[in-house]
Formats: structure tokens, C-alpha cells, sequence
């Protein structure tokens, strides 16, 4: 599959056969005064919560880390582990720490977001990595398993979960006015419909297998088994790619979105310079642990996978 194929993809008029994965909210500070009960409930369903106003502040002196030969040669993006380890940039140790305390800021406005949005998950969220993406979507050059313009949701062959859930808080820092589009695709539960009969069999021997040799961190369950196979299938699948109910979203310069990115079906198509805050939960901590891909799996199999 050519990626010119996506892109033209891309360029077309949004499908909108299917009800709006995107709810808008007007809300312009990171901290917000109230919030809605149904925007959770969007949320929890796969939906992505779009903060058109919101935007990540950059500092006069930051404007300067917008290129993207600040990412050192090599590295797909720059990140800020939880434990303080920080990569990707290229620059002296001034440099280092100039964008560090930036990406450090966003982390803060990212977790100050969900803490207001979503109380119920405070003391059981699990912050993760933040990261700042400098390079440019549409020249970005991958495998196709690595292909974000693929509408997938996230699974990763070496990371195993078990089910823990994936929150990705996003920010367009582009200063611009380059927005950055999205495919978002079809309801999870609708999509795995399709794709469960043809998945291949889990292999319990080969997942431990798997873990001996080190190919995993953890062991890969069932649930991770099917979560790859349907990234996988997806991503691999042109029929899908072209075809499937899905809305042309571009995120604007100088927004803000959020979603559960093991949910929501999602591609990057075009845009240049995003940050990324990824937290994890436990299923059973959320409001309504009934709309987790986990859930919905064992549902659909009839079986428990991990
Ligand atoms: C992804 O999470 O698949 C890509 C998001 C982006 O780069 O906009
Ligand atoms: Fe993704």
C-alpha cells in the first residue's frame, strides 16, 4: 500500500456515515469549572473530546524548538519518562533542559486537565510518558506496522498490558496555523464484529515463548494477542483503510483533544508538531468499566483473556 493512497485519502470529504466520534468543548483554561457527566460517558466510549481553545502556551524564548532538527538524528520523538529520564534532542545542555522544562510544563497542563475532568480516576491514573513529536506526519517514513496514518488503535508488539487502559492527551503546538488531521474510524466494538472471525488462534506456548526470549516485557495474554491482531489486520487491510465509516478531523493550531487510544480508532494523516501525554488505568477504575476494549472483547469471544 502506497502511502500517496492514504493521503488523497485524507484530502477527500470526511465520511460521516456514522455518528460524530468528536465532541466539543469550549473550554479555555487547563483547569476546568464544570464539567458535563456526558462528555465522561464519550470519553469512556471511545469518543474524542476536542478542546478547540485550549491551547499549550509556548514561552517567546520556545518558539525557537519549533523545527524538527531539534529531534536528534535517529529518534522518533522527544520524551520525558515519569522517573525524569528525557531523549531525543538534539542540542547543548542549555538546549536540553530549555525543552525538557517545556515538555515538563505540558506534562502538569495534561495532568491538571484530566485531574478536573475526570476525578474519579485520580488516585488510580498511572502517568506515563509525555512526549513532543517536531517531525512533520506526512513525510515521516515507516514500516507499515509503525504507520500511524493507518487507522489503528494502539497496541504494541513488545508492551503487553493486560488490559490496562490507554489515555493520550494531545496538543497542537503548531504556531502556524497547520492543523493536524486525523482519520477517526468506527465505534471499537463494531470494527472488532469484522475482524474477530478471521484473527489468528493465541498460542499460549508461543506467548511464553515470546516473554523467555525477551521479545515481550510482560506475558502477552489473549486480550494482547487480539489487540495486536486487530492493529495489525487493520493497518494491513486496504478495504478497511479506504472504505470503513470514518470522519476527516483536523485538529486545529492550538488545541487540544483527548482520547483512549486503545478505543478510538484513529490515523494521523498530515501536521507538524504535537506534544502527548499518555496516562494508564486499570479497566475496573473507570466510571463504566463495561466500555473497555477488554470488556467488549470478553463479551464478544464469550471468554476471559487475561
Ligand atoms: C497516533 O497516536 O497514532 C499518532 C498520533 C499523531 O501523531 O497525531
Ligand atoms: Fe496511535
Amino acid at each position: 500500500m502506497s502511502d500517496t493512497v492514504l493521503n488523497r485519502r485524507a484530502e477527500s470529504p470526511a465520511t460521516e456515515n456514522f455518528p460524530s466520534p468528536i465532541v466539543t468543548i469550549d473550554a479555555r483554561d487547563w483547569r476546568l469549572e464544570t464539567v458535563d457527566p456526558a462528555w465522561i460517558d464519550a470519553l469512556e466510549e471511545g469518543k474524542v473530546l476536542y478542546f478547540p481553545h485550549l491551547a499549550f502556551r509556548l514561552k517567546e524564548d520556545e518558539h525557537r524548538f519549533l523545527n524538527p532538527d531539534i529531534n536528534a538524528e535517529g529518534s522518533r520523538s522527544i520524551t520525558l519518562e515519569t522517573g525524569g529520564r528525557f531523549k531525543g534532542v538534539a542540542g547543548d545542555e542549555a538546549v536540553q533542559a530549555a525543552v525538557a522544562a517545556m515538555v515538563g510544563r505540558f506534562r502538569a497542563d495534561a495532568q491538571q486537565l484530566v485531574d478536573s475532568l475526570l476525578p474519579h480516576y485520580r488516585d488510580s491514573l498511572r502517568m506515563a510518558t509525555t512526549s513532543y513529536r517536531p517531525k512533520q506526519v506526512e513525510t515521516r517514513i515507516q514500516t507499515w506496522r509503525a504507520d500511524d496514518k493507518r487507522l489503528h488503535v494502539d497496541a504494541f508488539a513488545g508492551r503487553p498490558n493486560h488490559g490496562e487502559r490507554i489515555l493520550r492527551v494531545f496538543a497542537n503546538i503548531n504556531q502556524e496555523g497547520v492543523p493536524r488531521v486525523w482519520r477517526v474510524g468506527e465505534p471499537f466494538e463494531e470494527m472488532a464484529r469484522k475482524f474477530l472471525p478471521r484473527l489468528e488462534k493465541y498460542r499460549p506456548f508461543h506467548a511464553r515463548m515470546q516473554q523467555l526470549l525477551r521479545k515481550t516485557k510482560k506475558l502477552r495474554t489473549e486480550y494482547d494477542h487480539l489487540m495486536l491482531q486487530l492493529h495489525d489486520n487493520m493497518k494491513l487491510d486496504e478495504d478497511y483503510q479506504r472504505n470503513a465509516p470514518q470522519l476527516t478531523m483536523p485538529f486545529a493550531a492550538g488545541s487540544v483533544w483527548v482520547c483512549f487510544s486503545d478505543h478510538t480508532l484513529h490515523a494521523a494523516m498530515s501536521g507538524q508538531y504535537m506534544m502527548e501525554q499518555t496516562m494508564h488505568l486499570q479497566p475496573e477504575n473507570q466510571y463504566d468499566s463495561t466500555q473497555s476494549p477488554l470488556a467488549i472483547l470478553q463479551r464478544l469471544t464469550g471468554r476471559k483473556l487475561v
